[in-house]
């Protein structure tokens, strides 16, 4: 783990990988009381891809679109010295996800951990990457978004299980003779007293009085919806204009706003209070519900692959999540 001192940071590839199954709002209709209509009109959403659990998981995932990555990359993957994974439904919580799919793409030897941040977890991790890379820790970097939802989703659970899929995201970082390359602006913030409104208790005595009511599963996600929507529909604007103002970027110079696909309500929200166009707010929540730390880098690879992150524009990524957590992240590519 050796390279110069305050050097930039390059995206040299991305990758990203979804499962073939396909859950339909139709599907729903047939398991719970709810409606294509309800679901399309409240969340935007209209069907998600669904892992076959008994066969796969997050690290399958995982493994698969970092894997992408290193392909479009075209390096060997005995390149790259760290691997940082975002995921709250690892297969284990001991091996991290980082250090299987490390050795597992050919990257053995690798530094490897995880990163908890639900939702944000991917902003997270790239925003700890490129600060590496720049501090001369690392020169070469993969950074992945994964979550298995449904492997901790309670299905009898209408409001939950209706928005949340499964989905993996990747890129590949190298340290960049050019300083100005990479991430320009981060921020990173976490507030637990809303704990509470998203969390996964793992026994009973995780559960806080006010939700004992509550009859998801243990192990399953618990959702207070208007609490998160309305932390969310705040938070997702000031973290964007937060971005704004520290990078002195007006909105026509960005490229691309890689927003969490959470709920397409939030993320409309945003972009009408800030102004932003919509071809500027890349949403795929039709298709793939929500994701989590899956959620930002299938965005990302989607845009990068099509061509629509300009060159030498700034992009922007924005998540929110359980915890609660926000980050941003601005990255000025070649
Ligand atoms: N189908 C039909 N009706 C449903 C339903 C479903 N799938 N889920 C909930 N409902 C019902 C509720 O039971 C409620 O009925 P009631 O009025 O008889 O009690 C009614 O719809 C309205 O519920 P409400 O919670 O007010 O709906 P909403 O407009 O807030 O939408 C969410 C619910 C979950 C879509 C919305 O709150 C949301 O998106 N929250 C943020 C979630 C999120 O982003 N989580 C991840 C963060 S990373």
């Amino acid at each position: 783990m050796n390279a110069r001192a305050l050097v930039g940071v390059r995206i040299l590839a991305t990758g990203s990988s979804v499962p073939e199954g396909r859950l339909t709002n139709a599907d729903f209709e047939k398991m719970l009381d709810t409606s294509d209509e309800w679901i399309v009109q409240r969340t935007g959403i209209r069907e998600r891809r669904v892992l076959d659990l008994t066969k796969a998981s997050g690290l399958t995932l995982a493994r698969e679109a970092l894997q992408n990555a290193i392909d479009a990359a075209n390096i060997p993957a005995s390149e790259i010295d760290l691997v940082i994974c975002a995921t709250v439904t690892g297969d284990m919580t001991c091996p991290s996800t980082a250090a299987r799919i490390a050795s597992d793409v050919g990257a053995a030897g690798a530094a490897a951990f995880d990163v908890g941040a639900a939702c944000s977890g991917f902003v997270y991790a790239i925003n700890l990457a490129d600060s590496i890379v720049r501090a001369g820790r690392a020169k070469t970097v993969a950074v992945v978004g994964v979550d298995a939802m449904t492997s901790i989703i309670d299905y009898a659970d209408r409001t939950c299980s209706i928005l949340f899929g499964d989905a993996a995201g990747a890129v590949v970082l190298r340290a960049d003779e050019n300083p100005a390359l990479g991430c320009i602006y981060q921020h990173m913030g976490a507030d637990g007293t809303g704990w509470g409104s998203l969390y996964i208790p793992r026994q009973a005595r995780d559960i806080p009085p006010s939700d004992i009511e509550n009859k998801t599963r243990l192990g399953c996600l618990r959702m207070n919806g208007k609490e998160v929507f309305k932390f969310a529909v705040t938070k997702f604007r000031e973290v964007i204009e937060d971005a704004l103002a520290k990078t002195q970027l007006t909105p026509d110079q960005v490229s691309q706003f890689v927003c969490h696909q959470s709920n397409i309500r939030i993320i409309d929200a945003a972009r009408e209070r800030i102004g932003l166009d919509p071809s500027q707010v890349y949403v795929n929540i039709d298709k793939y519900g929500n994701s989590s730390a899956g959620s930002v880098p299938l965005c990302l690879d989607q845009l990068w692959r099509a061509g629509k992150i300009t060159p030498g524009k700034p992009f922007v990524l924005v998540a929110f999540g359980g915890g609660l957590t926000w980050a941003s992240s601005v990255w000025q590519t070649p």
